[in-house]
């Protein structure tokens, strides 16, 4: 067997790197967890590996961070301990008791660095294929700073310098370490097996095993990746560049794929939001996690949508609220100041106008009056409210649910609605109106009386 075929059959693993305490976020919450597009960091990066084909993940995590471990573990991790914390490369040697007879290619990579895109780590697995025996993720930048800065030489990886133990020249390089590296596994932890930490930070650097690599007669080299995709979150204006940096990256794909952003800096997106094209979004729109949005529909400026499906066609604000488990069916309509929650909403319904829809089945071609209120808890338990197809619920109606209102039945306005409505019925559910001849003339002939007397 030849070594590119031995190379492409490599299984894939990864080590994500989440130790520590993370000072700089001032948060009582592990840095990791912290969100970027509605998901946590340490689960972007999880998502990143497996987009790039790995199929076992270990997390280096401490002592401290009890939450992440558990995160780790909803996320299907294996979890290593690393306690003390002496640095990237100890992190990683406290990773191989997991890697027993694991033979084929790891990655190491940074649960603070959310986005990186699978094609770039794709790559960085790829270069191992080719005459390569570590390859590092590096990004040329105009402010190199504290980052690691990679030194080539003839198209070569030659070592990785941190920027506190660079000699002057070195500084000048602005080719610079992500922390992203991948090799074989036997490479790997045969190299961390010999680092040392004679450097400024007495750490064991991960980064030194280029040269430990090279002086074993390998190959190391630089793969390179887009500078916005490396952004390593420290502080919380590092989580609020991260999220720009996510929400510039969604709106430009959704252009691209032939949705209309009415002001797209105004538009925020979740990782996964998912609209079609043709559809067209207003200004002032947030999408939380969990939102679907159909061709031809429109989202009205000042929109906030989380856990919603928007059918074809479909028409949505300005101003309205849509929650968890609302589904919108093809051109339907929630106006101004409707708010819908956990509700199915049928092909050509309206809700125009100031109405809270939770709990409900709505059929088709209903209209929804203004105000109308699904009385849907009784301050203990939800209920839900059955609207047949085709039914007229009038203005602001109270539907006192648990309710079914038949097919094609007709709500007057103002109702107080308790029990079912048969289809096709007329419910009215209010006072009679009284009238009474003369009463307000009369009224106002004592109220003037009075307040002559009071001023004599
Ligand atoms: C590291 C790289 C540097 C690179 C930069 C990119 C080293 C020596 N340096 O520097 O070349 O340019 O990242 O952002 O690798 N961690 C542990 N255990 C430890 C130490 C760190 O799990 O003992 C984890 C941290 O939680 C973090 C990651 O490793 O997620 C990086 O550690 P950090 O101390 O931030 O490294 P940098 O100094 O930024
Ligand atoms: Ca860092």
């Amino acid at each position: 067997m030849s070594k590119t075929t031995k190379r492409i059959e490599a299984r894939r693993a990864a080590i994500i790197l989440a130790a520590g305490k993370s000072t700089r976020m001032k948060s009582g919450k592990s840095k990791v967890l912290h969100e970027v597009g509605g998901l946590p960091m340490l689960a972007w990066v999880t998502k990143l590996a497996r987009s790039a084909g790995v199929e076992k993940i270990i997390c280096v995590v401490g002592e401290v961070n009890k939450d992440v471990r558990t995160a780790a573990e909803n996320l299907g991790l294996e979890i290593a301990l690393q306690e003390p914390q002496l640095g990237t490369g100890h992190a990683v040697g406290c990773a191989q008791k997991h890697m027993d007879g694991f033979s084929g290619d790891v990655a190491v990579l940074y649960a603070d660095t959310p986005l990186i895109r699978a094609e770039t780590l794709a790559r960085v697995f790829t270069a191992l294929e080719q005459d390569c025996h570590v390859a590092v993720m590096g990004f040329e930048t105009k402010k190199p700073a504290a980052y690691g800065r990679l030194i080539e030489q003839d198209g070569k990886l030659v070592k990785i310098v941190e920027a506190k133990d660079a000699s002057p020249e070195e500084l000048q390089v602005n080719l610079c370490n992500s922390g992203v590296m991948a090799s074989s596994a036997a490479d790997m932890f045969m190299a961390v097996s010999k680092l040392g930490n004679d450097n400024a930070n007495r750490e064991y650097y991960l980064t030194d095993i280029v040269e430990i690599l090279r002086n074993s007669g390998k190959t190391a080299m630089a793969v390179h990746a887009d500078e916005a995709e490396i952004l390593g979150v420290n502080s919380r204006r590092d989580l609020a560049q991260a999220e720009q940096g996510f929400q510039a990256f969604m709106r430009a794909g959704f252009m691209d794929a032939g949705v209309t952003l009415r002001d797209p800096d105004s538009i925020y997106f979740s990782w996964d939001t998912d609209i079609e094209p043709e559809a067209e979004i207003g200004a002032n729109v947030v999408f939380g996690p969990g939102c679907f949005v159909a061709s031809g529909a429109v989202i009205h400026p000042f929109c906030h949508l989380e856990g919603a499906t928007i059918g074809k066609n479909t028409q949505i604000g300005p101003f309205a609220r849509l929650r968890p488990g609302t589904h919108m069916g093809e051109n339907s309509k929630a106006g101004n100041f409707v708010e819908v929650k956990k509700s199915v909403i049928g092909k050509g319904s309206k809700i125009n106008h100031l109405s809270y829809i939770g709990d409900a089945q709505i059929g088709e071609g209903v209209n929804v009056g203004a105000g109308t209120i699904t009385c849907n808890y009784d301050g203990y338990n939800k209920h839900k409210t059955v609207i047949g197809d085709g039914a007229f619920i009038g203005t602001n109606s109270s539907l006192v649910a648990p309710l079914n209102i038949g097919a094609g039945a007709y709500l007057g306005s103002g109702g107080v609605i308790t029990d079912d409505v048969p289809d096709d019925a007329l419910a009215l559910g209010r006072a009679k109106q009284a009238n009474k001849q003369g009463w307000a003339k009369r009224y106002r002939a004592a109220q003037e009386k009075r307040s002559k007397k009071k001023r004599s």
